[in-house]
C-alpha cells in the first residue's frame, strides 16, 4: 500500500517551524505526522499545544510512546472534524497520484468517498492526494492562521496547478513560495520541492519567491549561475546592434551644473543628470538641470559670466583642483569649454538602485556621465525591447559589480558584453509586436517588460518562467546584500 511516506529531514522541519508567525501558546496541527519531524521541531521551539493525525499504526505508536501527552490520533485526517480550528498547520502531505487514490479504499479512502465532502468538489478529478490535504487544512485554520506546507513543485508547471492556486486564493494568500533543493527528505530521491507559507486571509499580499539550497545540514540562499549560452540559442554580440558611450563629464559639477547665472539663459542648456529625475521610460517628463555651455573667447561673454569665470578660475588655481581644469588653465586652454556629446539614443544608468530600465531619449536632451548613451544600429524601438527585458537585465545583474546598499555598478565593457537573440530569427509579427510594446512603454510610461520578455522567450533557451524566477532571485540577492 502507498501512503506517500516520505519523511522531512529535521533541518527542514526546523526551518519550516521558523516560518510560523504565531505565538508559542498557539494551537498547532500536523495532519499526517509520520515519524514526528514537525512535532519534534515544534517542541524544540517551545510550542506545546500540538495535535497530530497519522493513519499508519506503526508510525502512530512509535511517536505516541515518546509523546504520550500530545493530542495524537491514529486516524484518517481527511475524515477529521472540520469544526476544530487551529492557529497554525505544518504539513508534508502524502503525495499520491489520483489514479492510485482508489487503491486505498480498503482503509475507507477513495475518490468517491472524498467527493462526498463539499469542500473537495472544486478540486479537479486529477487532483493529487496532497491537494485534498491542503484544502482540508485551509478549512481547519483559524482566520489569519498560518499553513506551512512542503511538497513536490511539479504542480507549479502543470495545467491543474493554476486552478489549484486559484482555489487556495479564494480563502487565503500565498505569502512565500520557497524553492528548496538538496537533501530535503530523508532517504529519498532528489525531487524539486516547494514550501508554501499560506495565510488564511482574504487580504492579498505580494508573494515572495525564495530559492534555497540544503547541503551538509545547512540551508543557504541558492545562487543561480545560468551561463549566457544556456540563455540564448544563437547569441548576437552587442556591437552588431548598438554601440555605447558614457554621457558628458564636466570635471567640476559645482561650477558647470546650475551655476548662479539665471539671467544668462543663452549660456545655459538643459542636461539630464540623474536617473531619479526621469519619470517612466522616456525623457519627455524628465526634470533637467542647467549646464553652463560656453564656447569662444571669454571677452565675448556678458560681464556677469566673465566675473563668474574669473572667480571659478581663481578657486581652481588656488586649490589646484580639479586637476584636469587646473592643467587646462596652465596650458592656456579655454578651460570652461565642454565638448558636446551626442546623447540621442537610449539611456541607461551607470548605477542601478532598484529596478533596471532603459530610457528612450525622446527629447534628445544632453545626458550627464551618470548615464550611458546607447546608439541603435537597428530599429531603435526594436533595440529598446531587446534591452528592456529580463534576459538582458539578468545578464547585467550577473556582470555588474555589487557596491553594497543594493547598488549595482555597470561599466561600459559590461554593457558591451550583452548578448541579444538574433533578430533575423524573430518572426515579423513578433518584431512588430515588440516595437509596438516599446512605443507603448515610451508614450504611456507603462511597464511592458514582462510582455516583452514573454515574446522574446520564444527565441531563447530558457523559458519565461525560469528567467523571471532567476532574475527575481539574482536581483533580490543584490538588494539584500546591504
Ligand atoms: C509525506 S509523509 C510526511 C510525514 C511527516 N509529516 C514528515 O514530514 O516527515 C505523509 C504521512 O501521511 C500519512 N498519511 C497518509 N494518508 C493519511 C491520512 N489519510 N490521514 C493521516 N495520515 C496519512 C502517511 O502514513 C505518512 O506518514
Amino acid at each position: 500500500m502507498d501512503l506517500g511516506q516520505v519523511f522531512t529531514s529535521p533541518i527542514v522541519a526546523r526551518y519550516m517551524v521558523s516560518l510560523l508567525n504565531v505565538s508559542k501558546s498557539s494551537s498547532i496541527l500536523d495532519p499526517c505526522f509520520g515519524n514526528g519531524a514537525f512535532i519534534n521541531a515544534c517542541l524544540d521551539e517551545g510550542y506545546t499545544n500540538i495535535t497530530g493525525y497519522e493513519i499508519d499504526n506503526h508510525l502512530y505508536n512509535s511517536v505516541k510512546q515518546v509523546q504520550p501527552r500530545l493530542k495524537l490520533y491514529n486516524s484518517d485526517y481527511l475524515q477529521a472534524d472540520e469544526a476544530k480550528k487551529f492557529d497554525a498547520i505544518l504539513m508534508n502531505p502524502p503525495y499520491i497520484r489520483h489514479e492510485k487514490i482508489d487503491e486505498l479504499s480498503y482503509i475507507g479512502i477513495s475518490k468517491k468517498t472524498l467527493r462526498l465532502n463539499p469542500i473537495f468538489l472544486e478540486l479537479p478529478t486529477t487532483a493529487n492526494m496532497y491537494m485534498y490535504f491542503i484544502i482540508k487544512a485551509l478549512q481547519m485554520l483559524n482566520i489569519d492562521g498560518n499553513l506551512v506546507v512542503i511538497f513536490p513543485s511539479s504542480w507549479l508547471n502543470a495545467r491543474s496547478g493554476k486552478s489549484f492556486e486559484q482555489l487556495i486564493s479564494k480563502q487565503a494568500t500565498i505569502e512565500k513560495q520557497i524553492h528548496i533543493s538538496g537533501e530535503v527528505f530523508q532517504k529519498s530521491a532528489l525531487v524539486d520541492v516547494v514550501i508554501l507559507c499560506i495565510k488564511k486571509t482574504i487580504e492579498k499580499s505580494d508573494r515572495e519567491i525564495i530559492h534555497l539550497n540544503l547541503s551538509d545540514d545547512v540551508i543557504t540562499p541558492r545562487i543561480i549561475q545560468r551561463s549566457t549560452k544556456k540563455l540564448i540559442a544563437t547569441p548576437v554580440p552587442f556591437h552588431i546592434y548598438a554601440n555605447v558611450r558614457r554621457g558628458l563629464t564636466t570635471g567640476a559639477n559645482d561650477i558647470f551644473i546650475n551655476p548662479p547665472l539665471k539671467h544668462n539663459n543663452e549660456y545655459l542648456i538643459s542636461i539630464v543628470s540623474s536617473p531619479k529625475s526621469i519619470i517612466g521610460f522616456s525623457t519627455t517628463a524628465a526634470i533637467t538641470d542647467h549646464l553652463l555651455w560656453l564656447h569662444g573667447e571669454k571677452k565675448k561673454f556678458p560681464k556677469s559670466v566673465q566675473e563668474y569665470l574669473s572667480q571659478c578660475k581663481k578657486m581652481i588655481i588656488s586649490t589646484q583642483k580639479p586637476k584636469t581644469l587646473y592643467l587646462k588653465i596652465q596650458q592656456h586652454y579655454s578651460w570652461y569649454e565642454l565638448s558636446d556629446i551626442d546623447s540621442d539614443g537610449i539611456l541607461f544608468s551607470y548605477f542601478v538602485r532598484n529596478d533596471m530600465k532603459f530610457i528612450m531619449n525622446t527629447t534628445n536632451v544632453l545626458a550627464r556621465d551618470n548615464f550611458y548613451i546607447i546608439k541603435p544600429q537597428i530599429d531603435r524601438h526594436l533595440l529598446f525591447a531587446l534591452l528592456n527585458n529580463y534576459y538582458t537585465f539578468y545578464q547585467l545583474e550577473r556582470m555588474g559589480k555589487k557596491y553594497g546598499a543594493g547598488l549595482l555598478k555597470l561599466q561600459r565593457y559590461d554593457i558591451e558584453k550583452i548578448l541579444f537573440p538574433d533578430i533575423a530569427s524573430i518572426s515579423s509579427s513578433d518584431k512588430e509586436h515588440l516595437i509596438n510594446l516599446s512605443k507603448h512603454m515610451i508614450d504611456n510610461n507603462e511597464d511592458m517588460i514582462a510582455q516583452i520578455t514573454l515574446i522574446i522567450s520564444r527565441y531563447m533557451n530558457c523559458n519565461y518562467k525560469e528567467i523571471c524566477e532567476d532574475y527575481a532571485l539574482i536581483k533580490q540577492q543584490r538588494l539584500e546584500d546591504k
